[in-house]
């Protein structure tokens, strides 16, 4: 084999194993996933208007160490922020229908442009990702968390 044609092969093996990920759907069992903190926003917030409502949010065991230590994410770590109605029941807040699930997944290389973080939402948890600019729609915001990795959550053991 000529260097010219060692450099191809190398070059064509090169692009097949190139990273191409593109996840979609909400992450398979993320209820068991360890819960990170709950937040119920009432009108008036700043957030309301987006995130109005009770959520919860999770991280899968990927992801648990990093979130503890306040430190860069490995890849494949996920985050979800599950979105619901909050109900007034007598007095009491309780989860309503589902209005969003808003996902993270880590894939440095694949979504450099946007931290690192693959990020997705699923209008009442299912359906097609209704992301459709991530810089300005999600990582415009969650920029302000640059030095914990763009994640906003902290885990209260
Ligand atoms: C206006 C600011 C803002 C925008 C825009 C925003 N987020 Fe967030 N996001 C937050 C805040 C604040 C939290 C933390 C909520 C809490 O403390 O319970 C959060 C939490 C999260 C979490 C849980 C991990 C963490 O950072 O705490 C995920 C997952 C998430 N957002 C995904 C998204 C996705 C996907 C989008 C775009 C569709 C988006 N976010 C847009 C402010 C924002």
């Amino acid at each position: 084999m000529k260097v010219v044609e060692i450099a191809t092969a190398c070059c064509l093996a090169g692009i097949l194993v190139a990273p191409v990920y593109a996840a979609d759907g909400v992450p398979a069992g993320y209820r068991h996933f360890t819960h990170v903190k709950s937040m119920v926003i009432l009108p008036g917030h700043p957030l309301a208007a987006s995130f109005g409502g009770m959520h919860h949010v999770y991280v899968n065991d990927k992801g648990l160490a990093a979130l503890k230590a306040g430190k860069t994410y490995p890849d494949g770590s996920v985050l979800v922020f599950d979105l619901f109605e909050s109900t007034d029941q007598e007095h009491a807040y309780a989860e309503g229908a589902r209005k969003v699930t808003a996902v993270m997944e880590k894939h440095a290389k694949t979504f450099a442009a946007t931290g690192g973080w693959d990020f997705r939402a699923y209008k009442e948890g299912k359906g097609a990702n209704i992301v459709k600019d991530a810089a300005s729609e999600c990582f415009s915001c969650h920029t302000a968390q640059e030095k914990r990795d763009f994640v906003f959550s902290t885990y209260t053991p």
